[in-house]
């Protein structure tokens, strides 16, 4: 999705904005640009292509300034080149704007724009903004350089603008200030010392600052070198708390390894070890006492819903038996943007977590909007402190993953799925009527992940060399039963993304029912057998796909002597519950060297963005 960069302060803005645009690039973009003020001059430099190509064009070295603001655009409304990319300026080249999101009555207003004297030369929706923006400033009969004409400009554009938008305005008439404002996009402040920086997400920004101010929606920022000021919908002036965050600046960098993947998927047995230790206390016992559920709440709740997309909605998958089977509440898992057009059934007595590694992602957004309504007690579990899901939620509990950059979630799913379990057994601890053998088993497995990850991580070798006779093959099939069917979703959707080899992941038993017409000699098919008690039906299955033909990879923690399988890849025991925190790591390493093998770029794949801020 598109990214935001912006800087004020003493040094040249623009290498600022092309390194923090630069971090963005893991979004997923087509278009950057940069727009700078100095002197009372706007300049504007942008072009379809990568942020680097800014740098070759002619005009790049005319980019002078200390304050600025960039983009790369991810295109919505108009195809990616050199006039739909951001910023974008009004007709009188008094405001430059850069927007993410995206403003749904653009026609309207463009209409009423048109018949108010104004062109517009892009295709996008954006360009009604500093249009509107101008529009407005020029109703002011003293326009003598105060801010507030500014940003009453600003805040009057925004009052018009149906949609989602976080925007950055400068202007050549107020040199010395940027203006923010956000609604259903995220946008954080970075605070310096006389200057500051603006960006999309914190990782744009984090070498140069680890302390932000988070704008909530429907508010506004007015910022100059030294000062940064909050104002409500009604421009009524606010104060805001400023957070530090802990990430460590290192942590998006590629330490030596040939990309972001695959360092995040060696990543896992620390970023696993920081998630279980951010809930243990000095005595090594569960602690979520923030989160205030107590015994009589949980007793009266009639069920649990577990909401979020891709990754994320695969991590609930796979801890809604678990939670079902330890605490005895029923626990649907579902895709947000279809619960949020379904009239769900959703009262005081529900408890709804909301799974989302960037915290942003605008449908899981919307449905934890829809459950606050209905009253629900609302948890988030995301990994970036801040984030909007997590200003929103009752309650937000923190996966440590540190930042995830590749577009395909790795480390994230695998913290994401951990945590789920111990949340899931502190829910049935709190409750009191649980198995205590099986909480306690369950504890010490989730204590060894780490180090069982650790074990996984050396199945690399013999990925590679599979990877290398599968990876011109047009359909790849996964197949699982019961829990290992959640592991069977997870990797067919990571093949699909990076690899763009069609994948269809199956619940093993269903397959008789139809897809099995697709075997046919040579097909690649991935079972996976985890889960003892399946483990004769899950054989039997994959038996029958190689009756037909199929060649086998499977991912076991089994002893199978089956000669038939292709390629057995063996993986520590651990109980079915955690099972798939073990059981993804060699199929996130099968689809990262299926990508490699085929030369694509593992990080960015195609259409997509890290970030889903819109529907
Ligand atoms: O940031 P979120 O976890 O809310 O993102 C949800 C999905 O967009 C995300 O998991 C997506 O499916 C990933 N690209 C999967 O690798």
């Amino acid at each position: 999705m598109c990214g935001i960069v912006g800087y004020i302060g003493n040094k040249t803005a623009c290498p600022i904005l092309i390194a923090g645009l630069t971090n963005l690039e893991y979004r997923g973009y087509d278009s950057a640009g940069i727009s700078t003020i100095e002197k009372n001059v706007l300049s504007v430099l942008k072009d379809k292509g990568r942020v680097n190509n800014l740098k070759n064009l002619s005009e790049f070295n005319s980019l002078k300034g200390s304050v600025g603001i960039a983009h790369t655009r991810w295109a919505t409304h108009g195809k990616p080149s050199s006039v739909n990319s951001h910023p974008h300026l009004d007709n009188s080249k008094t405001f430059s704007v850069v927007h993410n999101g995206i403003i749904e009555n653009y026609n309207e207003l463009k209409n009423f724009l048109t018949n108010k004297g104004f062109t517009f030369y892009s295709e996008t929706d954006t360009e009604v903004i500093p249009n509107l923006i101008s529009y407005y400033y020029q109703e002011f009969p003293n326009k003598n350089k105060d801010v507030s004409v500014f940003l009453s400009a600003v805040q009057k554009a925004c009052k018009e603008l149906i949609g989602s938008y976080a925007i950055e305005v400068i202007s050549k008439d107020f040199p010395d200030y940027i203006i923010v404002a956000k609604k259903n996009s995220p946008l954080v402040i970075g605070k310096g010392v006389k200057e500051n920086y603006i960006a999309s997400d914190i990782p744009a920004i984090l070498e140069y600052t680890k302390n932000f101010y988070f704008l909530e929606e429907n508010e506004f920022a007015v910022i100059s070198r030294n000062n940064v000021e909050f104002f409500d919908s009604s421009l009524n002036k606010i104060s805001k708390d400023l957070k530090e965050i802990s990430w460590d600046s290192n942590a998006t960098d590629k330490n030596g390894f040939e990309d972001y993947m695959l360092k995040e998927i060696y990543e896992q047995p620390d970023s696993i070890r920081n998630t279980i230790n951010s809930r243990l206390n000095e005595n090594g016992e569960y602690d979520f006492s923030d989160l205030k559920l107590s015994k009589q709440y949980l007793k009266n709740i009639n069920k649990i819903y577990i909401l979020a997309c891709g990754t994320a909605m695969h991590a609930g998958l796979a801890v809604k038996n678990t939670i079902e089977k330890l605490c005895n509440i029923i626990t649907q898992v579902e895709v947000a943007s279809e619960f949020r057009y379904r009239n769900p059934l959703v009262d005081s007595n529900t408890l709804c977590i909301f799974v989302s590694q960037s915290g942003e992602t605008a449908d899981t957004l919307a449905a934890l909007n829809l459950s606050k309504e209905a009253g629900a007690k609302t948890i988030a579990i995301t990994n970036v402190v801040g984030s909007s899901i997590t200003r929103l939620a009752d309650y937000s509990v923190f996966t440590h993953a540190g930042p995830e950059i590749a577009v395909a979630s790795t480390k994230a799913y695998t913290c994401q799925v951990t945590l789920l379990n111990m949340l899931a057994i502190h829910l049935a601890e709190t409750l009191g009527n649980c198995d205590r053998e099986l909480i306690n088993t369950l504890k010490l497995n989730v204590l060894s992940l780490p180090n069982k990850v650790q074990e996984c991580l050396n199945s690399d070798d013999f990925i590679k060399d599979f990877a290398s006779r599968i990876y011109t093959e047009k359909d790849v099939f996964f197949l699982g039963r019961g829990i290992d069917y959640t592991t069977a979703l997870e990797a067919s959707l990571k093949l699909k993304e990076i690899s763009y080899i069609h994948s269809e992941a199956y619940p093993a038993g269903e397959l008789k029912h139809g897809p099995i017409a697709l075997i046919e000699n040579g097909t690649t098919v991935v079972s996976i057998i985890t889960d003892k008690t399946l483990t004769p039906k899950s054989i039997s299955n994959t038996q029958e796909v190689i009756t037909r033909g199929a060649k086998t990879l499977i991912i076991t923690n089994e002893h199978l002597s089956n000669s038939n399988f292709d390629t057995i890849i063996n993986i520590p025991e651990v109980h079915s519950f955690v099972s798939p925190i073990l059981a993804i790591i060699p199929l996130q390493l099968l689809a990262y060297r299926i990508s490699k093998n085929k030369n694509l770029d593992v990080d960015k794949p195609r259409n997509l963005a890290k970030s889903v801020t819109v529907e």
